[in-house]
């Protein structure tokens, strides 16, 4: 089975009423332990990549490490997506490199900072629609600003989406998915307490716009024992809260689809790799600590897998190519 357009995956968990996991991967040990969860549980999976991933990965890893997935795993649908596009070439050179689907997100500017106006988010989104759909290639949007920064990129100013606005987003543009800003945000640092999202947005562009896939970003629920595990073993991250899955879970009855996860796997890592080398303070091989890390993620993503509600939809239907897509998107 070759890479599957994200929109079929969405389309999918649309009908199915669950959300899919967005995965972000950087090396090898992520990829495998989140394809043990999927293989396991039978679910599809987006594997998306940032910026970031593909400077570290040189590009050309994380494409071929994804497609060591599909090849090791031909019954699972996997989507490979690019995470925070920042300007039409980076889309483009992603699809080249073979994504099956892109995030513009056009809700900063090129320098990943700055927040644009609408006009500007239009102006480019709908630049990036034109050249991906032409390939078959699937584009998620972005509305409105989450708080948080990572790695120099977000504004750290929270505006929570519009929800006319959102309507009109998705008209001028033609996306196929759409990232909200429900108040959460990227990274561990998300809430002192326990939050309290503002779920309606969801409802109200499902009303307006019914069946469209939503997105989440910053859904990572950095759990306590995560947070636990690497300050037993060395580490000082402060007391920190994230978003409880129950909030996730109602958001995926509203009409979430795709659910991004990027700093719970960081954690999981983390803790696993000080856990293994302060109880083994003889240990060398790095197989020993990184196949500890990838049992961490597999453990982690697995439970998301469940809890999603994405869990045994693996088989439920025939996955699709970029050139099917590609028809649809031309009307034939
Ligand atoms: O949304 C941001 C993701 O967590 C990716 O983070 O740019 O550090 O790879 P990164
Ligand atoms: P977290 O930092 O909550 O994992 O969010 C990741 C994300 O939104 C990637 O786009
Ligand atoms: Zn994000």
């Amino acid at each position: 089975m070759p890479l599957v357009p994200m929109k079929q995956i969405l389309d999918e968990a649309v009908k199915g009423d669950y959300g899919v996991g967005a995965y972000n991967v950087n090396n090898m040990e992520q990829i495998q332990g989140i394809m043990k969860a999927a293989k396991e549980t039978r679910s599809p999976v987006i594997l998306q990549a940032s910026r970031g991933a593909l400077k570290y990965t040189s590009m050309f890893y994380i494409k071929h490490m994804v497609l060591a997935a599909v090849e090791n795993d031909p019954d699972i649908p996997i989507s490979l997506h690019l995470d925070h596009g920042n300007n039409l070439d980076t889309c483009k050179e992603a699809i080249k490199l073979g994504f099956t689907s892109v995030m513009i997100d056009g809700s900063l500017k090129e320098d990943s900072r700055t927040p644009t106006t609408f006009e500007e988010n239009v102006e480019i989104t709908r630049k990036v629609v034109d050249h991906a759909h032409g390939l078959g290639v699937t584009v998620e949007g972005e509305l409105g600003t989450l708080g948080g920064i990572e790695d120099g990129v977000g504004s750290g100013i929270v505006k929570l989406t519009d929800p006319d606005e959102a309507v009109r987003f998705i008209q001028l543009t033609g996306i196929d998915t759409l990232a909200l800003a429900i108040g959460t945000s990227h990274g561990a640092y998300k809430f002192k307490a326990k939050p309290t999202l503002a779920m309606d947005i969801i409802n109200a562009v499902e009303e307006k716009v019914p069946g469209i896939p939503l997105v989440m970003h910053g859904s990572s629920s950095v759990p306590a024992y995560l947070i636990d595990i690497i300050n037993k073993y060395g580490g000082k991250l402060e007391k920190t809260m994230g978003v409880p899955m129950e909030s996730i879970k109602e958001a995926i009855k509203r009409g979430i689809r795709k659910i991004n996860v990027d700093t719970d796997g960081r954690l999981a890592i983390t803790g696993a790799i000080r856990k293994y080398l302060s109880e083994n303070l003889d240990a060398f091989d790095p197989r020993t600590y990184f196949g500890a890390a990838r049992e961490a993620v597999y453990q982690t993503v697995k439970g998301k897998m469940v809890d999603f509600g994405t869990a045994g939809h693996a088989g439920d239907y025939k996955p699709g190519c970029l050139e099917d897509m590609k028809k649809k998107y031309q009307g034939k």
